[in-house]
């Protein structure tokens, strides 16, 4: 139980259709709390971290429906200005419910969110930026709570760029009163997302998409229709394994614009693309070059959640290559999972990794330990020769829809046990 079993060592041929995407799903979800009005929220994934956050919304008062893939957000009435519960300590996003509940109704007191396996996660980058406004933050053991009486727009200056915080003070500045200026903010495609649906329904939001953002506080918003985007670490996730498994695919309805910096380091390692308006085209051999170094970035860097699957894609490279991650200080634990595998890496310190390519990995049983290690293992799993258990398939769960359907479209032999 609660297993993704593999029988690999095939390359992939066929073509799939890519998700929405949960970090962008997420905070639309958390900005919909600031409407006194209903929201359609379409291309909305199925996957566990949403149906976390649509329990924590209706722990509020929200009214929500997710039906296939669109879900409808009911923020007329709400109840509660606490943010409780195991949801909360669980999933790191429920954070961005502090910026929308101040938003809407000044006060919100919550859980700590905690850190997680990939690294410490502090919020005070969040909580320093939200004073600045004139919230005042009273911390008792493992919650606090958060009160404005008047939110005040500010000019805050990120210490370092930080895609939750942006997100959290783009949530309060829309409702307070004046103008927020946001210095050194998170680029991601999910910050222009989150701004592009806050703008749609009635927000004030200039520089959208670079690191200043000045947002109008004080605007009345309405109900939209808003479609999710791809999600392109999903994509990703596909892309990877073509490249370590070799093969022929096509990624429908991949935000190409989104992937330059993966589809770069693809081409490095000796797949072909091409790009269309549907979609991305990829061929690999199944020889492929190692890279010499690639470290994670912020956007439009490689994303550091793409590191472990692009770990196990260079299991098998001809040659060595060096994965540096620049963002989280604890994001290497599929190194041991894979060494199991019969992958050669050697880890220096918590922040380099040095791949030496072997000839084959060879299945066996391994154990996710978060969302994108989880991932990475069904890679390795379908590159490996024989069959491969990856346990805990419920990490994986949080952000991958189905990800047996999706590789058997693309001829995997896969099934969850
Ligand atoms: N940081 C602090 N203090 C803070 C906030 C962040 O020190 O108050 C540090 C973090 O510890 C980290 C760095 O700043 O070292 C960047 O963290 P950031 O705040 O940008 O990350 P996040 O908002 O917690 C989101 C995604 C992650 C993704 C990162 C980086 C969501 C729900 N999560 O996390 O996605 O890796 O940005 O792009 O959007 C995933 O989907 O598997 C995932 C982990």
């Amino acid at each position: 139980m609660d297993a993704i079993h593999i029988r690999g060592g095939n390359a992939l041929f066929g073509e799939t259709k890519i998700q929405g995407s949960k970090n962008a799903a997420l905070p639309v979800m958390a900005a919909a709390l600031l409407i006194e009005d209903v929201c359609m929220i379409e291309n909305c994934p199925r996957i566990s971290d949403v149906h976390h956050m649509q329990e924590l919304l209706e722990s509020i008062g929200c009214k929500v429906r997710h039906t296939n893939s669109t879900m409808t957000i009911d923020a007329r009435n709400i109840s509660q200005d606490t943010v409780a519960g195991e949801n909360v300590k669980g999933m790191r996003s429920s954070i961005t419910l502090l910026g929308a509940m101040l938003g809407r109704v000044g006060e919100a007191t919550m859980d700590y969110p905690g850190g997680c396996v990939i690294g410490e996660r502090p919020i005070d980058i969040h909580l320093n930026a939200l004073r600045r406004m004139g919230v005042a933050i009273y911390e008792k053991e493992g919650s606090f709570t958060a009160r404005a009486k008047n939110l005040e727009g500010a000019v805050i200056s990120f210490p370092t760029s930080s895609v939750g915080a942006t997100e959290n003070v783009i949530l309060a500045a829309v409702m307070a009163k004046g103008v927020t200026v946001l210095q050194n903010a998170a680029k991601e495609p999910e910050i222009v997302a989150l701004c592009e649906f806050l703008r749609e329904a009635g927000a004030v939001i200039e520089g959208i998409g670079g690191p200043v953002l000045i947002i109008q506080g004080g605007h009345k918003l309405h109900g939209i229709c808003y479609r999710i985007p791809a999600d392109r670490i999903v994509a990703g996730t596909y892309l990877m394994s073509v490249l370590g498994a070799g093969g022929h695919i096509f990624l429908e309805g991949a935000p190409i614009a989104q992937m330059r910096s993966m589809l770069r380091i693809a081409e490095d390692i000796g797949a072909e693309i091409t790009i269309s308006r549907e979609g991305i085209n990829v061929i690999a051999q199944e020889h492929k070059r190692a890279v010499p170094y690639v470290k994670t970035e912020v956007y439009p860097g490689f994303p550091t959640d793409m590191q472990s699957p692009l770990m196990s894609a260079l299991t098998t490279a001809h040659g060595v290559s060096v994965l540096e991650e620049t963002i989280f200080e604890d994001r290497f634990h599929i190194v041991e999972q894979l060494k199991k595998m019969g992958a050669h890496i050697e880890q220096k310190g918590r922040r380099q990794a040095v791949i030496r390519g072997v000839e084959s990995l060879l299945g066996c049983e391994v154990t996710a330990q978060e969302l994108r290690g989880g991932a990475a293992l069904v890679i390795a799993g379908a590159m490996a020769l024989g069959e491969t258990i990856v346990r805990n398939r419920h990490f994986i769960e949080r952000g991958y829809e189905d990800i047996c359907r999706d590789y058997r479209n693309l001829g995997v032999n896969i099934y969850t046990a």
